[in-house]
């Protein structure tokens, strides 16, 4: 269980959180919608101990996080993983080399030893055959589309298999086939690591088919938070858009 309370934080004179409340579920997948600008990915970087909160709370389990530093952070966050906005990989290395980095460099962390190169090869593989892009381990990324760059990444993720998974916009800027494939793979990824995830989006089909709940983050603080159905129901200007972008405009209501 995620639990965030009274979560501020500005940049000079900017309040981007103002009092945030927010708890998430074990095991559940909460998508978090909003306007640009409005703090999701500040929110995400909070939640996984990048930066720091002027004040407030987030627990991860029995973990006050938002308290911890240095290795005791550490011990915490290695439970974690983010996919973050743009996916980056690393240029230099090809896709199996990126795939088992954190294996090479962190070893088994629970098991506080180092993996093999054999064990480390056939995790790579998994991870690899479980987002579709086995047989591309000699690849450099500059030879990827962007939807098989997200994939990397996602693999990169889940080949030491993070009980919290943070993604962060995964479907921005691919097309609508590659964007459902990430979709498929975020369900999947969630029911095999039984991982807790935190999928913030922009694309309401994306949020529609991975989504246990929804959120809307506005104005520094979750202003609602529901099942889909009943999410999509709400009375709110910014959920109105969301609702009319997915009728065809020859549909809609004249008014
Ligand atoms: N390190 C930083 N220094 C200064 N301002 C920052 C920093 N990080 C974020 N901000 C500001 O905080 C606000 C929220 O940024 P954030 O990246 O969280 O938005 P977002 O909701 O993720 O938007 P988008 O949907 O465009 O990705 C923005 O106004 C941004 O300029
Ligand atoms: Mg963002």
């Amino acid at each position: 269980m995620i639990k965030i309370r009274n979560l501020k934080k500005s940049f000079k004179d900017h309040q981007v959180l103002d009092g945030l409340n927010l708890d998430v579920e074990t095991g559940e997948t909460l998508v978090i919608l909003g306007r640009s600008g409005m703090g999701k990915s500040v929110l995400l970087k909070h939640i996984i101990g990048i930066s720091k909160a002027d004040a407030g709370t987030i627990d991860i389990g029995e973990n006050r996080i938002s308290d911890l530093s240095g290795p005791d952070l550490y011990k915490v966050v290695i439970n974690m993983g983010m996919l973050f906005q743009g996916a980056a990989l690393f240029d230099s290395m090809n896709v199996e080399e990126n795939t088992g980095f954190f294996l090479r460099e962190h070893g088994d962390l629970r098991a506080k030893k180092k993996f093999t190169s054999s064990e480390i090869r056939d995790k790579v593989s998994q991870a690899l055959e479980m987002v579709g892009l086995a047989g591309t381990e000699k690849k450099m990324p500059s030879e990827l589309s962007g939807g098989m760059r997200k994939r990397a990444a996602l693999a990169r993720l889940i080949v030491y298999r993070p009980s919290i998974i943070l993604y962060d916009e995964p479907t921005t800027g691919l097309d609508p086939i590659t964007a459902m494939q990430i979709n498929e793979l975020i369900v999947k990824t969630q029911h095999e690591l039984k991982a807790t995830s935190i999928v913030v989006t922009h694309d309401i089909l994306s949020a529609l088919t991975v989504a246990d709940r929804m959120a809307l983050l506005d104005e520094g603080k979750i202003q609602h938070i529901a099942e889909p159905d009943t999410f999509m129901k709400i009375d709110n200007p910014i959920i109105e858009f969301l609702r009319k972008s997915m009728t065809p405009i020859a549909k809609r209501p004249q008014t």
